[in-house]
């Protein structure tokens, strides 16, 4: 799988260690529909994207961010519920540029997890940590190999391995970076300043946030359920179908999920929804079947591939 790239447009107004964007190519034969319109917002609008998150998440969503604006500036609500997490760059950016009063982060990996329980509630310990530790290869192996033994350390070793694996692949038997920028290989993506600083910054939010380690597919609906336009909700499931460009399989831990069940929860709760996914056959066939609108986002990346993904919403929006 090819590590990360940037996507054309994605210029050099953010420095090295702002570049973790989640994008990757396409390698596969894609299915490619072109049955859903282009939407009226670009895929990229980096000048106006702020990293916040420490995670380089693979599929993370930050060129998503210009859509989340949008939608939450018209809907509006109080509280965004991001079920599957990830690197949360949504949850966080919604909160820190005060789209909503408050996110609730959900996220069923248990190494994740415990970065978002720490970084919510004692990231100085982080910083601390982060400061002191310049990554060997030697050392990250340790760390890799050692058990636990506090929930701070499982925090700060979720983050390094992050940091120093290909494309900041978690899920096990990922590889460690090799070269990395610059030949820099392990070092080329651990910034003590930039993660003290994004640590810092989500500790003075963290008030406004909620972290749940669970499985969302089993209380999404409960939790949803009832707060009418109060709550919305950003979907970024893993994607696994055969073909599909994320090989959702080797980029998490946890990637088996009911899509169809996900779509029928949505079309139950009627609670107002921003979801993404690949344009597979299977996911246009359950856009069609709960009448869903859809629009493409297309980028391109550093290799001039060209990406796309769907952004689906319950009512019409970006068409
Ligand atoms: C596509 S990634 C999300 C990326 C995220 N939007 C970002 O920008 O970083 C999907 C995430 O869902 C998590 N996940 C998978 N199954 C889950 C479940 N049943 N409940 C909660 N989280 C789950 C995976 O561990 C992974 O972190």
């Amino acid at each position: 799988m090819a590590d990360f790239q940037l996507p054309l447009g994605f210029n050099d107004n953010h420095s090295a260690q702002e570049s973790d964007i989640g994008i990757q190519e396409d390698t596969s034969s894609t299915f490619i529909s072109q049955q859903f319109p282009v939407s009226r917002i670009p895929g990229v609008n980096v000048a106006a994207v702020p990293q916040r998150s420490p995670f380089r998440y693979p599929g993370g969503k930050t060129w998503l961010i210009p859509h989340i604006r949008d939608w939450l500036s018209l809907s509006r609500p109080r509280v965004l519920v991001e079920p599957f997490a990830g690197g949360g760059i949504v949850s966080l950016t919604a909160v820190m540029e005060d789209l909503v009063d408050q996110a609730v982060m959900i996220e069923r990996d248990h190494d994740v997890a415990a970065f978002w329980h720490i970084a919510l509630h004692d990231g100085e310990e982080l910083i601390r940590r982060i400061h002191e530790f310049t990554p060997t290869r030697e050392l990250v192996t340790a760390l890799e190999r050692d058990d636990v033994r506090s929930l701070a350390q499982h925090a700060f070793r979720t983050l390094v391995l992050n940091r120093t694996k290909r494309a900041g692949i978690l899920a096990p038997g990922a590889s460690f970076t090799k070269a990395g920028e610059s030949n820099k290989g392990l070092l080329s993506r651990w910034y003590p300043d930039t993660l003290a600083k994004r640590l810092r910054a989500i500790a003075k939010y963290a008030t406004r946030i909620t972290f749940i380690e669970g499985d969302s597919m089993r209380f999404l609906e409960p939790l949803l359920r009832g707060w009418g336009k109060q709550v919305a909700a950003f979907i970024d499931p893993p994607y696994t179908a055969t073909g599909g460009k994320r090989a959702g399989s080797r980029l998490y831990t946890h990637c088996a999920i009911d899509h169809a069940g996900l779509f029928d929860i949505l079309a139950r709760c009627q609670t107002d929804f921003l979801m993404t996914y690949d344009e597979a056959p299977e996911i246009v066939d359950l856009i069609h079947l709960h009448q869903f609108h859809a629009v493409r986002v297309e980028m391109k990346n550093a290799h001039h591939n060209r990406l796309c993904e769907l952004v689906i919403t319950r009512d019409r929006l970006f068409s």
